[in-house]
């Protein structure tokens, strides 16, 4: 029985010192010391001894005991000391590591030429005046010389909620909304920025969802050289000095005269290509002198006042700016075309 309990002694010792971390060190306790454990056997089976051994070998077996506890907390100190150790080389924050980026959006094209166009006419002295996408018949067209059955409603007959109420064609009905909101008496200088809806092809220069800015200028002695040169500041502003500016006599039913105007095709310089569909201009806005009637219409006199108004197309005037060949980018939505800008 000595001889087995200066074996397990030996072991243990052994097994103790060899543990390399607190689990494998758990292991061994319960192994040599437990309930179940080799010195608690050899306690156990004491009985077998002759009465005048045991207390010898008790002894013995207690020293054993003290040992290996004592040798048990030592390691539990050393591995706790090292897993600290570990711990705090591996877990340092290095502070010197870059931080990770927020991802911030940016305004899209056609919002940045938007606010560009309104900042131009503001510092000419025009507010912003808006109207609701969802319009009435009398705003779209009547209050703007389109009765019921005028052939000119044809080109923009589009989307209809009741037989009265429709997505609006055009941001013309904000012309009369204005008017009619206003003091007959004093000038009038708006313009009116949104969207617009038509059964129109969706190609590279159409889309049936696009985007006007309106304008309108009332007051005593409004002249088209106003209309001509107003607009023609405005686009140079826009884009560069020399540019050029096309007015060809044109037809709307609450201007007269009427004028759709052109702008140099930026893209291929006036040679013609796809985007101007080979002529060398792009159409950029409709424009023209406020029809006297419309006046009559919403309470103005046109033996006193007169007027201009406009209505240009966004989408053109952004892809001009920024030479984009296709339309239909803006609102596809693909982030490899909107990262550019
Ligand atoms: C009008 O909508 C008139 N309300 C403009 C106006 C206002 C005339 C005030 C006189 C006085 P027009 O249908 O031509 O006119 O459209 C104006 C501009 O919108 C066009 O020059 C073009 O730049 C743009 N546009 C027209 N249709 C589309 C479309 N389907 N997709 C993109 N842009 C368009
Ligand atoms: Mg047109």
């Amino acid at each position: 029985m000595e001889q087995e309990l200066s074996q397990i002694k030996h072991e243990a010792l052994t097994a103790i010192k060899a543990a390399e971390n607190l689990t494998v060190l758990n292991e061994q306790r319960v192994k040599y010391l437990g309930k179940k454990g080799s010195l608690t056997a050899i306690l156990r089976g004491m009985g077998k001894l002759a009465p005048e051994d045991r207390p010898r070998v008790g002894q013995l077996v207690n020293n054993v005991r003290i040992e290996l506890e004592s040798l048990l907390e030592e390691r539990v100190k050393t591995l706790k000391k090292e897993e600290m150790v570990h711990r705090l080389a591996n877990e340092k924050i290095d502070v010197t590591l870059p931080g990770r980026k927020q991802h911030l959006g940016h305004l899209h094209p056609l919002t940045l030429t938007l606010n560009k166009i309104k900042n131009i006419f503001k510092s000419m002295g025009y507010s912003i005046a808006e109207g609701p996408q969802i319009e009435t018949d009398y705003f779209n067209f009547e209050a703007l010389n389109l009765p019921k059955d005028h052939p000119a409603r044809d080109m923009q007959d589009s989307f209809y909620i009741t037989n009265d109420i429709l997505m609006r064609t055009q941001t013309s009905p904000v012309q009369a909304r204005t008017m009619q909101a206003h003091d007959p008496n004093s000038p009038i200088r708006i313009i009116a920025p949104g969207r617009v809806y038509r059964r129109d092809d969706y190609d590279a220069t159409h889309s049936p969802m696009f985007t006007q800015v309106e304008g309108l200028c009332i007051d005593k002695n409004i002249r088209l050289s106003d209309l001509k040169g107003t607009l023609t500041s405005a686009m140079q502003q826009l884009f560069s000095d020399d540019l050029q500016l096309r007015f060809r006599p044109s037809f709307f039913p609450f201007t007269e005269p009427s004028a759709e105007v052109d702008m140099t095709c930026v893209m291929c310089h006036g040679k013609g290509c796809r985007v101007c569909k080979g002529t060398g201009w792009l159409e950029i806005l409709g424009a023209g002198m406020v029809h006297p009637h419309v006046l009559q219409m919403s309470g103005y006199d046109p033996k006193k006042v007169s007027g201009f108004a406009f209505g240009m197309g966004v989408e053109r005037i952004a892809m001009l700016s920024y030479g984009i060949e296709d339309l239909r980018l803006f609102f596809d939505n693909d982030l490899r075309f909107l990262k550019q800008f």
